[in-house]
C-alpha cells in the first residue's frame, strides 16, 4: 500500500515529504498542496509546498554532488541505475495504486507504466555505457593548410544539473525518461513532478534513494507552480530543462537562460485513412489510439482524416467497437475513466458544445458525470470547429471527411502542432510519400501514433517541441562535447 512498508519514511502524518540531500523532509513553509482524486473529486493526498529557499538549497546540493558523480566510473553509475530499476519493479503495486488514485489511470495500465519505467532505466544504463564509453579522435591534416600536427580527442561530458518536469499523464514513466539519461551521463537531477502524479513520483524517487545514489544528487521538490515554478525554471543553477506538458513549455522556453531545452508539448496527431486501407486495422487503431487512457496522451489519435468513400464504413465499425469500451472507475480497470480534473472536463465539454452548435454529427449522445466523459465520436467535423484544431486531451474524437490525400496532408500541416501522424494504406510507396509530406516528428504507417518503444527517437516539430527524446537522444542531449587537443612540436622536431 502507498506510504507504508519501505515507503513509510516518505510520509509525515497525512502529508508526503519532499526529497533533498538524501533525506525526506518537511517544508519550512508548514503548508501543503492537496491532490484531488479525479474519480471521487475529493482530496486524496497532500504534498509539501516547498519554498524558494528550499529550492536554492537543493540546487546547491545538486551542484556539489554532481562534481563527484561525474567522476564516478561509468560502470558504477550504470550499476546504481540497474539497482533502482529492480527496486522500482519490485514495488510496482503501491506506485501503481498512486497512479490510480491521483490521475485515474486504469489499474492495469498503471502497473504497466511502472514496469515500462523499470525497463527504461535499465536500457538507459546499458545504452549509456556504450554511448558514453566512446569518444572521437580527429587529426588536423584533413583540413586544408594543416600539417598532421594536432590530435583532437573529444568525449561527452555532463551538463551539470538537469531540471526534469514531467506531465500528469505519465508522472513515473516520463520522469524516469529524463532522470535515467541525466544520471547515466553524470548529471545531477532535480525533479518537479506535476501536482497530480506527485505522490507516485515521490514513491518512484524513493526507489532511487533505496538504490543508494549519493546524497544531493537527486532531489524532488513539490509545491505550487506560482511559488516555485518560474523560480525553478529560471534558476541560475539549472543547466538543462527537460519538460513534457502543455503550452507552459513555450513560456518556459522564452524565460529559460542559455541552456539546452528538451520540450515535448502535445500534439494533434492525425490519422489519415486511404481508400485501400485495411478497415478493420484502421478501426482497431482509431479506438485504441483515440480512447486509451481516455485520450489523455500527447500521442493519441486526435483527428481522423478519412477518404469519403470509406468513411461511412469506418465510422460504423468504430461506433460498434466503441460500444464495447467499459466506462467507470480506474480501480475496476475500465477503458474510459474520469479525466484528470474538473477544469479539463470543462474544456473538453467546451469543444464538444462548439462542435454541436456548428453542426457536427454526434455518433453517440454526449454524456458527462463529474469528470467522467463518455467516449464520443464526432463525424462531419469541419475546419471551422475548434475540435478540428485543438487538443481535447479527453475521449472525444473528430472525423473530417476528405476527398483527396492532399486535403488530408494540408489539414495536418496547417496545425500548430507537429508531433506524430499516421497513415493507413496498403500502398507502401504512397505511405512513404505521405510520411515525407507530413510536418510531424514521426509518422506511423499502419498503426496509431505512439512514443514507444522507448529507445525510438521521439520528437515534435512546430509547437510540439524542441529537441529529440528517446533513450539515446536524451543521453546525447544531456551531455556536451569536451575536446583536448594535443599539439605536436614543429615539423623540424626529430625523434631522438
Ligand atoms: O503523453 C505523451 C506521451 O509521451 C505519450 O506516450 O505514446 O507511450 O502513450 P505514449
Amino acid at each position: 500500500m502507498a506510504g507504508t512498508g519501505v515507503f513509510e519514511e516518505i510520509i509525515d502524518g497525512e502529508v508526503y515529504k519532499y526529497y533533498a540531500d538524501g533525506e525526506w523532509k518537511k517544508s519550512a513553509s508548514g503548508k501543503s498542496v492537496s491532490i484531488i482524486n479525479p474519480t471521487t473529486r475529493t482530496p486524496q493526498y497532500k504534498v509539501q509546498a516547498c519554498t524558494q529557499e528550499e529550492v536554492n538549497k537543493v540546487m546547491d546540493a545538486a551542484k556539489a554532488a554532481q562534481k563527484l558523480w561525474a567522476r564516478t566510473p561509468l560502470w558504477k553509475r550504470a550499476e546504481f541505475l540497474h539497482k533502482a530499476a529492480a527496486i522500482l519493479k519490485e514495488h510496482k503495486n503501491p506506485i501503481a495504486e498512486c497512479l490510480v488514485k491521483e490521475i485515474a489511470k486504469p489499474a492495469k495500465d498503471a502497473v504497466t507504466e511502472v514496469v515500462r519505467s523499470g525497463d527504461l532505466i535499465s536500457y538507459t544504463a546499458e545504452d549509456g555505457v556504450r554511448i558514453l564509453g566512446e569518444g572521437k579522435l580527429l587529426v588536423s591534416d584533413s583540413f586544408p593548410g594543416n600539417e598532421r600536427s594536432k590530435y583532437c580527442l573529444s568525449s561527452k561530458i555532463p551538463l551539470g544539473v538537469v531540471l526534469a518536469i514531467p506531465p500528469f499523464n505519465y508522472p513515473v514513466n516520463l520522469a524516469v525518461s529524463k532522470i535515467a539519461p541525466a544520471l547515466i551521463a553524470g548529471n545531477a537531477l532535480v525533479l518537479k513532478p506535476p501536482t497530480q502524479g506527485a505522490v507516485a513520483a515521490l514513491h518512484m524517487i524513493h526507489c532511487f534513494h533505496l538504490a543508494g545514489f549519493p546524497k544531493g544528487l537527486i532531489s524532488c521538490v513539490t509545491g505550487k507552480g506560482s511559488e516555485i515554478g518560474d523560480f525553478l525554471t529560471m534558476h541560475p543553477g539549472v543547466n538543462c530543462i527537460s519538460f513534457t506538458g502543455g503550452d507552459t513549455g513555450i513560456a518556459i522556453s522564452k524565460k529559460a537562460g542559455m541552456i539546452p531545452l528538451q520540450m515535448e508539448l502535445g500534439g494533434k496527431d492525425a490519422c489519415i485513412v486511404l481508400e485501400d486501407a485495411d478497415l478493420d486495422l484502421v478501426t482497431a487503431n482509431i479506438v485504441k489510439g483515440g480512447y486509451s487512457y481516455s485520450g489523455q496522451r500527447c500521442t493519441a489519435v486526435k483527428v481522423v482524416l478519412i477518404m469519403e468513400s470509406v468513411a461511412d464504413a469506418v465510422v460504423e465499425k468504430v461506433k460498434a467497437k466503441m460500444a464495447n469500451l467499459t466506462i467507470g472507475p480506474p480501480e475496476e480497470n475500465c477503458d474510459i475513466t474520469p479525466v484528470v480534473s474538473e477544469s479539463s472536463a470543462n474544456f473538453i465539454e467546451g469543444l464538444v458544445m462548439d462542435a454541436k452548435q456548428k453542426g457536427a454529427t454526434f455518433c453517440q449522445e454526449y454524456r458527462r458525470e463529474g469528470n467522467l466523459i463518455w467516449p464520443l465520436l464526432l463525424d462531419h467535423v469541419r475546419p471551422d470547429m475548434r475540435i478540428a484544431w485543438e487538443e481535447p486531451f479527453g475521449p472525444v474524437l473528430p472525423v473530417i471527411r476528405i476527398s483527396s490525400v492532399e486535403e488530408g496532408i494540408h489539414h495536418c500541416n496547417a496545425s500548430n502542432f507537429g508531433l506524430q501522424g499516421c497513415v493507413f494504406t496498403r500502398d507502401i510507396n504512397k505511405a512513404i510519400m505521405i510520411s515525407d509530406a507530413l510536418e510531424t516528428g514521426t509518422v506511423q504507417i499502419n498503426s496509431a501514433p505512439a512514443r514507444g518503444p522507448d529507445h525510438f527517437p521521439f520528437q515534435g516539430l512546430k509547437e510540439s517541441g524542441i529537441g529529440s527524446q528517446g533513450i539515446t537522444n536524451s543521453i546525447n542531449m544531456m551531455t556536451k562535447i569536451k575536446s583536448t587537443v594535443i599539439n605536436l612540436p614543429s615539423p623540424s622536431y626529430t625523434i631522438g
